[in-house]
């Protein structure tokens, strides 16, 4: 796979360091040291705040020295000159969920959009799977995000070209027998599903329907029935078990291997009015549930998981209920769209032995101008939030959308969501040739892009010597009829997510979350703390960890364009480091 890299272009060696000021250089061996910096820095000189295509990597060397951190922030009297002093205290002995890492969704409008981008230009394609799927250590380095978990419908979702399920009839009549039932419809989802099994074989596949089959449904009175709007009929309860767990096995065989986690209903709070759903109450997806995990058991699928909810945080009485109803469910599911990520105690305080899981979330995006608004929500959604309240997995909604340069999303089901962001979107430039395979025609008129400069970036010194990393040959490449692709703030999340969470080779196990408090998190107002802050810590032989803190340092006085750096003064085991970092989103490594 590395080797499909060959053709991108603007690897720069950039020689970069941290303000030498607050450097203390180790002393001995013995010595703790802060020792990698991953810097996505905020430029209001940057288009939209922050290139999501340069991840900076510092080695600064900071050691830690005998003390305490503050622990009472200490403003700036200087307008950001001497930075604010910001205290962030490591609980090293608090050992918290073990991290089993980042996703995202394979739709069909993602698998149309890849597998038609494989069709016109598999060098792209393979650069894409690879920036979001290998294992390989020189992707990664280059800026792969190494993903071990994928998302997919079951059938036709927002994201989808067509209606569709796995058992159609086209008069509504029944199919009770499933003798219909055919999985290849979503021929472009398992083809993307196998090369990223290709370039991760550990994938943990999670899968939901939006809906039954129409047939399975009751309409509303006078319609004909459909995947959108209507419930599911009770005297098809057992044969929608039976439909789920046939695309379990169905999958199985196709894949070579064992779905993770299943839901039973995407979202089952809500009934769109313009795309698949199905509306269920907690008792209903307690029989539904419990007929699933029967009939799984039967085929030989007990390891397939039962995941809870797959819904909206505001919903939480919700997944109570249900699992108050049923012993079926072995984890709960989250979505972002709605309250707080703290409901997310709530359910746990009640259940505390299931797994806790992001399993969907995105932002709704003007793109081009957002990039650091979005980063700094979804950093604290899929970094902090989600995280601090108990999930394992942060799975971001469409792995890749194609894109023209409105930010509208295509192909989607008509009237959904037109600009939902996705870690990397593709854009054609139109003038390629169509689709070999007969996919869904994606081309778009595009103003071709004008070559970037790489942003001023404050910490820029002579020194020690950084690889940051870009993305931007294919961005410079729309000239020449061939699609290219940018990379998004989902992305940027997705990369500080993997340096802080993934082991780093076959023998290291899975980082845990350990625990951490700041200076800034007095007064209960998370939005007004200039700092927020996950840790975590991967066990090494001989006894050590490697602690990783990810920093989203957000003093840019609520997107004023007026940006200060912060000092934080880091307390671990009795020791103390300082390190002033500019606005944007960091993960610093050391170990002890
Ligand atoms: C922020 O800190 C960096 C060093 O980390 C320094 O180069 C830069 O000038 C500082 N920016 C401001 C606005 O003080
Ligand atoms: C420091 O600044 C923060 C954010 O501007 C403010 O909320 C806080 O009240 C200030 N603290 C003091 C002691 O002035
Ligand atoms: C079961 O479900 C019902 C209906 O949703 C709900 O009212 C109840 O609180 C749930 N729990 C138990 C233990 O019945
Ligand atoms: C950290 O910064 C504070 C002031 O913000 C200073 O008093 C202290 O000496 C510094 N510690 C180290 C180890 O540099």
């Amino acid at each position: 796979m590395a080797s499909s890299f060959k053709g991108l272009r603007g690897l720069l060696a950039l020689a970069v360091a941290l303000a030498s000021t607050h450097y203390t250089l180790a002393q001995s061996s013995n010595s703790v040291v802060i020792d990698t910096i991953y810097s996505t820095i905020y430029s209001h000189k940057t288009p939209g705040g922050i290139d999501p295509g340069l991840l900076v990597k510092t080695s600064p060397k900071i050691a830690f020295v005998p003390g305490n951190a503050v622990t009472e922030s200490v403003n700036s009297t200087d307008g950001g000159t001497t930075p604010t002093v910001v205290g962030v205290n490591i609980a090293s002995n608090r050992n918290l969920q073990t991290m089993t890492g980042g996703g995202c969704g394979v739709t069909d409008s993602a698998a149309i959009a890849l597998q038609d981008l494989k069709a016109r230009d598999a060098e792209i394609y393979d650069e894409i799977m690879d920036l979001l799927f290998s294992q390989d250590d020189a992707v990664i380095e280059k800026g792969g995000v190494a993903l071990s978990n994928i998302r997919s419908p079951l059938g036709a979702s927002d994201f989808a070209g067509v209606l569709y399920s796995y058992s159609d009839t086209t008069d509504c009549s029944p199919d009770t027998d499933l003798k219909l039932f055919d999985i290849d419809k979503a021929v472009k989802m398992w083809a993307t599903h196998k090369d990223a099994l290709a370039r991760n074989p550990n994938i943990d596949h999670f899968f939901a329907p939006w809906s039954p089959p129409a047939w399975m449904k009751k309409p509303k009175d006078g319609e004909r029935c459909s995947m959108i709007g209507g419930s599911l009929k009770p005297e098809y309860y057992g044969v929608f078990a039976q439909y789920l767990t046939k695309s379990m096995v169905a999958i199985k065989e196709k894949l070579g291997k064992t779905p993770y986690a299943l839901s039973i209903q995407n979202e089952p709070q809500y009934l769109p009015p313009n795309y698949p759903g199905n509306k269920l109450t907690p008792a209903q997806a307690a029989e539904i549930g419990d007929l699933t995990r029967a009939a799984l058991d039967k085929a030989g699928l007990d390891s397939v998981g039962l995941t809870a909810f797959d819904h909206n945080w505001d919903g939480y009485q919700w997944p109570i209920d249900l699992l108050d109803n049923s012993t079926s469910y072995n984890s709960i599911s989250w979505h972002c769209y709605g309250g707080q990520p703290s409901s997310q105690l709530l359910v746990s305080n009640a259940y505390p032995d299931l797994p806790v899981f992001m399993t969907e979330c995105t932002v709704i995006t003007q793109y081009n101008s957002e990039l650091w608004k979005n980063l700094r929500t979804q950093a604290i959604r899929m970094l902090i939030g989600t995280i601090q309240y108990g999930s394992s997995k942060s799975i971001f909604w469409n792995c890749a959308l194609v894109t023209d340069d409105d930010g509208f999303t295509t192909p989607t089901l008509p009237n959904v969501c037109t600009n939902c962001n996705a870690p990397i979107v593709i854009y054609n430039s139109g003038a390629g040739p169509a689709p070999a395979n007969g996919g869904q025609q994606l081309s778009h008129t595009s103003t071709p892009s004008t070559k970037r400069a790489i942003p001023e970036n404050p910490h820029q010194r002579d020194g020690t010597v950084a690889r940051p990393f870009s993305s931007v040959s294919r961005r410079q490449n729309n000239n020449d009829g061939k699609p290219y692709y940018k990379l998004t703030s989902d992305y940027v999340t997705l990369m500080h997510f993997d340096r802080a969470t993934r082991p780093r080779s076959g023998s290291e196990k899975n980082a845990i979350r350990t625990g951490v408090t700041t200076s800034e998190q007095k007064n209960n107002n998370e939005d007004g703390e200039r700092v927020r802050v996950s840790a975590f810590k991967t066990p090494l032989a001989g006894n050590k960890h490697r602690y990783s803190l990810i920093v989203l340092q957000k003093n840019d006085h609520e997107l004023t364009g007026k940006y200060e750096n912060v000092t934080l003064q880091i307390g671990f085991e009795n020791m103390v480091a300082n390190v002033t970092l500019p606005c944007g989103l960091h993960t610093l490594t050391w170990v002890a």
